[in-house]
């Protein structure tokens, strides 16, 4: 497979300003790994999130608190060498978010120091206006994740819509307005009805990435794998299922078990052969 770049120029955060005041809409996905970094690059996807969705979907966790923060690092430089003009984000994991000021800290300057990270984004929990403030004044960009928020899986209203009466929209809006004050340079809403992202777009000047959250949004993000159909569990219903690569996968590993039990695999194709032989150039 060959991927041919679309575009050249970096996408930086005067970019994602210029696109929302020019009302153009943003695409991101999550990515893990270098060749579907490239290919999302190639596909003229804007930005792409190291998410800490990894957990579940590449280790079978089965939530995101198990995300490695040392496996995230590494995974985000392989992201950065595959897609080097896209705005890449970091994901703050539950160890990181967890482990204390200094902890946090340190996590969001690996990302962007050794990974080569454009902003981290962090679940907001009550009061971590404080951290963004510190993230921020360390020269560390921070996108604060509202609404549905996977971290929170084990709290009792955690893992559902969230917002979804007048009362919780004006929570949300006041968590958003409040997260922009403190230096918060985009928000991502996860899983909220669309009257609650119009509320949060009209109310902040930065850029709102859905997911899940209604075409208020300036821009939107999915899980790679769950659009794709690579996913082992239901995606979430605001997934628009775009290709069946899992169908394809299994299709072409059957074919190869099958050639192999039959004798079909390796055929004289696939043999290296004595170096007296002119035709075999030894690749
Ligand atoms: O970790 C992740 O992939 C995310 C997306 C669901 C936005 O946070």
């Amino acid at each position: 497979m060959k991927i041919t770049p679309a575009g050249t120029a970096r996408i930086t955060l005067s970019t994602l300003l210029e696109m929302k005041a020019a009302g153009r809409k943003m695409a991101f996905l999550t990515a893990y790994d270098y060749p579907t970094a490239a290919l999302a690059q190639a596909a003229g996807v804007h930005g792409l999130l190291v998410g800490d969705s990894l957990a579940t979907v590449l280790l079978g966790h089965p939530n995101t608190r198990a995300a490695p923060l040392h496996l995230m690092i590494t995974l985000a430089e392989a992201v950065r060498r595959g897609a080097p003009n896209v705005y890449l984000i970091g994901d703050m994991p539950y160890e990181a978010v967890t482990g204390g000021p200094q902890a946090a800290l340190g996590a969001a300057e690996r990302f962007c120091r050794e990974a080569g990270c454009d902003a981290v984004k962090l679940e907001a929990t009550e009061g971590d206006e404080q951290l963004v403030r510190s993230l921020t004044a360390a020269g560390v960009p921070v996108i604060a994740h509202l609404g549905l928020r996977p971290q929170q899986v084990l709290s009792p209203d955690g893992y559902r819509a969230q917002a979804r009466d007048a009362e919780s929209v004006a929570r949300l809006v006041d968590d958003a307005r409040r997260l922009v004050a403190a230096g918060a340079v985009m928000l991502l809403l996860e899983a909220v009805p669309n009257e609650a992202s119009a509320a949060v777009v009209a109310e902040v000047a930065v850029p709102v990435i859905g997911c899940g959250a209604g075409p208020a949004c300036d821009g939107h993000i999915l899980v790679t794998q769950d659009m794709l159909g690579l996913s082992t569990v239901r995606p979430p219903r605001f997934v628009p299922l775009l290709a069946q690569v899992g169908e394809v996968m299994l299709e072409a590993m059957r074919g190869y078990v099958q050639q192999v039990l039959e004798g079909r695999y390796p055929g004289p194709e696939h043999v290296y052969h004595m170096r007296n032989r002119r035709e075999d150039n030894g690749r």
